[in-house]
């Protein structure tokens, strides 16, 4: 499929529009950073990236397929074209592994979890791990989902008012969901102090150190990591304490244990090999998905929220779909609630919480018509492709209908990225997106809420894109619960 065609017959993608038809459209553009008129110069593009990689951005990111350069020292390829990322994502991954920035940024403590292992350890892993997060499972870890909405409910109708931070309190939700899905009973007599350690532990591991800008390998302490080496070393310790009483309860109950992502990681086993993950890896994969899995659909759903508060009419078809669809049973509730998906599908378009994935070429290779050398870094940011005048109507409008019926169908598969393509692709997107509509529905369904006034939001970039200063709403709860 070429790009002329994508332009003139790709129904759902449009050739380049003027955003000052967005006001005739009546559609709500959401704030975001102009991009630069040109490319940055090194030290502008250094202090910018520091300051909020977002702002980078230059107009003909948004404009062109594919824009190179960036990098003093290192080839870069700025690539948003869908046949050259089907290319590197998928028809010639095992050519493109992921750099060793993004690995330490990304997953720095999570060992040789999915997320950083690459080749034969990473494909066996992935064999593995696939049917944890099979469509049937997940469906059935819907009532815990719901559960975890239930208690944020509980705990906002006791506010009486007063406004609270949506960001950090989805931060909450999305850490209860772990807790309840992965660890079904719980973290026992510590719990307190083990979710405290939880949230050092990850504010830590998620930090840009200066040594990993200088290249150093992970074995070299951060001095970031070592102020808090005692934290950090009670929750591994307090993981690992809780993976061998599940084993050794796992061999007593002869695998009758509870559903819970432990239990099916414990006992999942290579179809390829028969072979069962070891220790190390089972210990990094659940961090990994705490990891994974926390801050992004907290983002997905704080962004979700701030969009609906901004557009009364996505408002009321949301409210009204949960008052109607949450009645009815749990099995197939999700699916049922097809406008508040295509809010979320529309929020992280827009707000991506991974803003840009990248990889290292290990060979010589073409991509769109430009050769690639080996070492080249291929950026691949779904925010700059999500927001791409070559493929989107209005693209900065905020517009969740084209996440309904026909139109989503037909939206190309390398055109919208949130969770990665190819062969790397998220393997907790459906986890996500179930969580993250069941979470706002229920809000929806109970709650007002508007930006605290006075607060100006605005999209940052540390890690994962979230509100800078986060989201203070008012809350109120609606006068007659259902
Ligand atoms: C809205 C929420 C989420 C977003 C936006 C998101 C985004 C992504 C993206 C973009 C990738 C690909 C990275 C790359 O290609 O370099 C990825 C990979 C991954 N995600 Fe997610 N993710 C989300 C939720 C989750 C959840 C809930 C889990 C687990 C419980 C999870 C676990 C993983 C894992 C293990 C990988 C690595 C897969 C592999 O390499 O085989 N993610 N995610």
């Amino acid at each position: 499929m070429t790009l002329a065609l994508q332009r003139g017959e790709e129904p759902g993608i449009a050739a380049p529009r003027d955003d000052t038809r967005l006001a005739t459209a009546g559609l709500y553009r959401p704030p975001a950073p102009s991009p630069q008129p040109r490319k940055l110069g090194l030290l502008r593009l250094l202090s910018t990236l520091k300051r909020n990689p977002l702002e980078c951005w230059a107009q003909e990111h948004f404009e062109k397929p594919v824009v190179a350069g960036g990098l003093p020292l290192t080839n870069v390829l700025l690539v948003h074209e869908p046949n050259a990322i089907r290319h590197v994502l998928l028809d010639n991954a095992g050519n493109y592994q992921k750099d060793t920035i993004q690995r330490r940024v990304l997953s720095a403590g999570l060992g040789d979890g999915l997320l950083s292992a690459e080749s034969e350890r990473w494909r066996a892993q992935r064999r593995t791990v696939a049917p944890v997060f099979a469509r049937k499972t997940i469906m059935d870890f819907a009532p815990a989902m719901l559960g975890a909405g239930d208690a944020l409910t509980e705990r906002w109708r006791r506010n009486g008012g007063a406004p609270v931070d949506v960001a950090a309190e989805m931060s909450r939700v999305t850490l209860d969901v772990l807790e309840r899905t992965i660890f079904s009973d719980g973290f026992g007599r510590d719990a307190e102090d083990i979710r405290a350690a939880m949230s050092t532990y990850f504010n830590t591991i998620g930090k840009i150190d200066p040594l990993d800008l200088l290249g150093l390998p992970p074995s070299v302490p951060r001095l970031s990591h070592l102020r808090v080496r005692s934290t950090l070393r009670f929750f591994e310790t307090a993981i690992d304490e809780i993976i061998a009483t599940r084993r050794q309860r796992a061999r007593a109950t002869a695998g009758d244990d509870a559903d819970d992502i432990l239990t099916l990681l414990l006992a999942a086993l290579d179809p390829e090999t028969g072979e069962r993950l070891s220790e190390a890896e089972v210990h990094s994969n659940i961090l990994t998905f705490i990891a994974a899995g926390h801050e992004t659909t907290a983002n997905t759903i704080t962004w979700s929220m701030f969009l609906l508060s901004q557009s009364p009419e996505w408002r009321r078809r949301v409210e009204a779909e949960a008052q109607r669809e949450m009645r009815g049973p749990v099995a197939g509730m999700a699916e049922r609630l097809v406008d508040t998906r295509a809010v979320i599908d529309e929020a992280i378009r827009l707000y991506p919480p991974i803003a840009a994935v990248s990889r290292v070429a290990m060979g010589e290779d073409e991509l769109a018509g430009q050769p690639v050398k080996r070492g080249t870094l291929i950026v691949i940011a779904p925010y700059v492709l999500h927001r791409h005048q070559l493929y989107w109507r209005n693209p900065n409008a905020f517009d969740p209908s084209r996440f309904l019926g026909k139109a989503k169908n037909e939206i190309d598969r390398f055109v919208y990225i949130p969770f990665g393509a190819g062969i790397r692709t998220c393997i907790g997107s459906a986890f996500a997106l179930q969580e993250a509509t069941l979470i706002l529905a229920g809000i929806a369904k109970n709650f007002d809420f508007q930006v605290a006034p006075g607060h100006a939001v605005w999209p940052l970039l540390r890690v994962t894109l979230r509100p800078a200063g986060g989201l203070p709403m008012t809350i109120r709860r609606k006068t007659a619960d259902a």
